[in-house]
């Protein structure tokens, strides 16, 4: 049967996770379907991000550093290793950006594997980790390899081990694909990796707060990831990095900043690293980032990862369905598994004018997806804010819009941010 919106609101009234939206401060007048590229803000993060500007910056003044402030990467790192990545404490921080914190991983594994000469990769990730990649390899004399990962269903096993050889240093993946959402299967990836020697880092931006993962039960090596999606952290929040804690002390990172220092304040005259994951650091943190990574993220942690999980696979089996009902014939395909246990937290429909289509959302439907080149719309489905009645009326106005033929009477010029 096909849903109408009375049955998408009977969903949303048995939403376990319903109340949870009430603590975002949201224009109801707009349905933000863009949460896994920029998170909405949360009520707490706003009112601590004011008190924090008054009172540790304003009253406290240089102070703060001795009152909380010099702890925040660890303290953050841990709070969002233990709840959301399966990581034991003092293996995650919160510092710099996703780029930065893939670049310093990334030499420290290739330093950590001398004689091997392939960075493993795919190249349809993410660009900023492709360029990192390719910027290295290039400054090294290194070989970039591709895991020939499929569209639709991402990096396999089969294809990880088809492409692994005694050369490969470095195997760097997305555990979510930042298109079609396709879900890696971590552990028997990073496995492979191990068998040939080599180390894996993985992006965990698309999978941090919508996903479980378990980066020490999975044997992870590395791994990297954005806290301005899921985790609610705004725009340009510092990112997180783990190390598991049997390879710290044998990696050094190339930014050898005061922060990373064992004894930060002897401001003596060589670079020692300390001992355990600070090591990774780099110099002043954001504190103001800091401080709405722990507000945002802590709303995330009292929400539990397992149901955000089973709210998000709920939302696009939902959406999946809808599209096969209403918009499967007029022009679309799916770009998005429809296994939940192969998919993120978002959908990608592709459509030869999605860019036409996208702009007609935001522009006359108050409805904000994203586009991606060349022809995909990206629905992203946060699970503590997004609805499932938001996920009919995007699908309903991808028909109507679609129908009437709206889209073809916009230009094609692109906007720089879409
Ligand atoms: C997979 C992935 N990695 C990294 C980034 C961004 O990294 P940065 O925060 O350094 O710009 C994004 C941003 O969307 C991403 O999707």
């Amino acid at each position: 049967m096909i849903a109408d919106r009375a049955a998408a609101q009977a969903l949303d009234r048995a939403d376990p996770l319903a109340e949870f939206r009430d603590r975002f401060l949201i224009d109801p007048a707009v349905t933000y379907l863009d949460g896994n590229s920029l998170g909405a803000l949360t009520a707490a993060t706003s009112a601590r991000l004011g008190e924090v500007v008054r009172g540790e910056w304003g009253d406290r003044l240089i102070r703060s550093w001795n009152e909380g402030w010099t702890d925040l990467p660890t303290a953050v790192g841990d709070l969002i290793g233990a709840h959301l990545l399966g990581a034991a404490a003092g293996q995650v921080v919160v510092s710099d950006s996703t780029t930065v914190n893939f670049y310093k991983l990334l030499v420290a594994a290739l330093d950590a594997r001398p004689g091997r000469r392939t960075v493993l990769g795919d190249r349809r990730n993410f660009p900023t980790d492709r360029y990192v990649v390719d910027g290295v390899a290039e400054s090294r004399g290194l070989r970039v390899g591709d895991v020939g990962a499929d569209p639709l269903g991402g990096p396999t096993p089969d294809s990880v081990a088809a492409s692994l050889d005694s050369d490969t240093a470095v195997v760097t993946l997305s555990h979510v694909d930042y298109r079609s959402a396709a879900l890696a299967d971590m552990a028997s990836i990073t496995a492979l990796a191990h068998e040939a020697g080599a180390l894996v880092l993985w992006d965990l931006s698309h999978s941090a707060g919508v996903v479980p993962v378990e980066l020490d039960r999975s044997g992870v090596d590395l791994a990297v990831g954005c806290t301005y999606k899921y985790l609610n952290g705004g725009p340009g929040a510092p990112a997180f990095l783990y190390v598991r804690r049997e390879l710290q002390l044998d990696l050094r990172q190339p930014i050898w900043g005061w922060f990373g220092q064992r004894d930060q304040f002897e401001m003596g005259p060589a670079y020692r690293p300390a001992d355990g994951i600070e090591r990774f650091l780099t110099g002043t943190p954001s504190v103001l980032g800091l401080r709405a990574v722990e507000a945002s993220a802590a709303l995330v942690v009292e929400a539990g990862i397992e149901r955000i999980r089973a709210k998000s696979v709920a939302l696009s089996s939902f959406l999946i369905d809808l599209f096969d009902h209403r918009v499967a014939g007029l022009g679309f395909s799916l770009g998005t598994q429809r296994d939940p246990e192969r998919r993120g937290g978002h959908v990608t429909v592709h459509h030869p004018d999605a860019y036409r289509i996208c702009r007609v959302l935001v522009d006359q439907e108050q409805i904000i997806p994203d586009f991606r080149e060349p022809d995909g719309i990206r629905l992203g489905l946060s699970p503590l804010t997004t609805r499932f009645v938001d996920v009919w009326d995007a699908i309903d106005a991808l028909a109507r819009v679609v129908a009437d033929g709206r889209h073809t009477t916009l230009g094609t010029t692109r906007l720089a941010v879409t």
